[in-house]
């Protein structure tokens, strides 16, 4: 089942005398439970997109449907419930308010969407126990490390059980060895929640655990390669060829 569908996405922006086409077209199918990377080069369109997708911004001509409703025809009210209810976003600065703690930068989503702190202490406790927060919630975000602070970010995210969550470079600021251990976690939390998953990364090992990747390019989106396999061999020798570009 399609969880979400996007049909001829058109996102412009205008820059001094000139338009900026950042999003040209951009049809995608991602079925439920899915890994999806999006790699390409700086530039290219990535983040629009994904904020496209998730709401946090509106295309100037398509659809983008999350579980067959529009997002792109709802009110700013129903579209603000509709993505705390149902969509979770992890950014590459983690965006965690520095003057609250752990514990309290997690449950914004749950008082964003009026819900009753109680109604999630199985799923928080749950939640930070696989993302192994639990000696660390009474923290200040300064007082944690990168991945720490990112694993916080993630449990954020996941606080009102989306189905959908979109990263943006989530690994981007940390090392190999963090960057490893932050994504097993996700997606360890995204398997126990069968969540679906949409990553930009710039990290071709992240990519490379993706169900599919995809490779934006001047805004433009095509496939990479899929479950199969698919385009594997030539994913691989262009990026033997041009390792600098990513
Ligand atoms: N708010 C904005 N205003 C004007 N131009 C923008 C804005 N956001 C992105 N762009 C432009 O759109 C293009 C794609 O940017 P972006 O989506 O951030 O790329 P990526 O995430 O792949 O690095 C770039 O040319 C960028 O300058
Ligand atoms: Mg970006």
């Amino acid at each position: 089942m399609s969880i979400l569908s996007t049909e001829n996405v058109i996102k412009q922006f205008k820059q001094y005398d000139e338009v900026v086409t950042a999003v040209n077209r951009v049809s995608l199918n991602v079925e439920d439970g899915e890994f999806i990377a999006i790699i390409g080069t700086s530039g290219s369109g990535k983040s629009t997109f994904l904020n496209l997708c998730a709401g946090l911004d509106r295309p100037n001509s398509g659809s983008i449907k999350i579980r067959g409703n529009d997002i792109t025809q709802m009110k700013p009210d129903e579209l603000s419930r509709f993505r705390g209810n149902f969509i979770g976003f992890i950014y590459q600065k983690h965006n965690l308010i520095p003057q609250y703690t752990a514990l309290e930068n997690i449950l914004i989503p749950t008082i964003m969407c009026n819900k009753e702190e109680f109604k999630y202490e199985e799923h928080l406790k749950k939640l930070v126990k696989a993302l192994d927060l639990e000696s660390r919630l009474h923290h200040l975000p300064s007082e944690l490390s990168g991945g720490q602070q990112q694993r916080v970010a993630i449990a954020r995210a996941m606080i009102n059980r989306p189905q959908v969550i979109f990263a943006d470079e989530p690994t981007g600021n940390l090392d190999r060895e963090n960057a490893d251990e932050v994504l097993d976690l996700l997606l360890a939390t995204k398997e126990q929640m069968s969540q679906t998953l949409v990553m930009v990364t710039h990290d071709l090992k992240i990519a490379d655990r993706a169900d599919k990747i995809y490779k934006m390019d001047n805004g433009v989106l095509t496939l990479y390669k899929d479950k199969d396999g698919y385009k594997r061999n030539s994913f691989e020798a262009e990026h033997n060829e041009n390792k600098q570009a990513f």
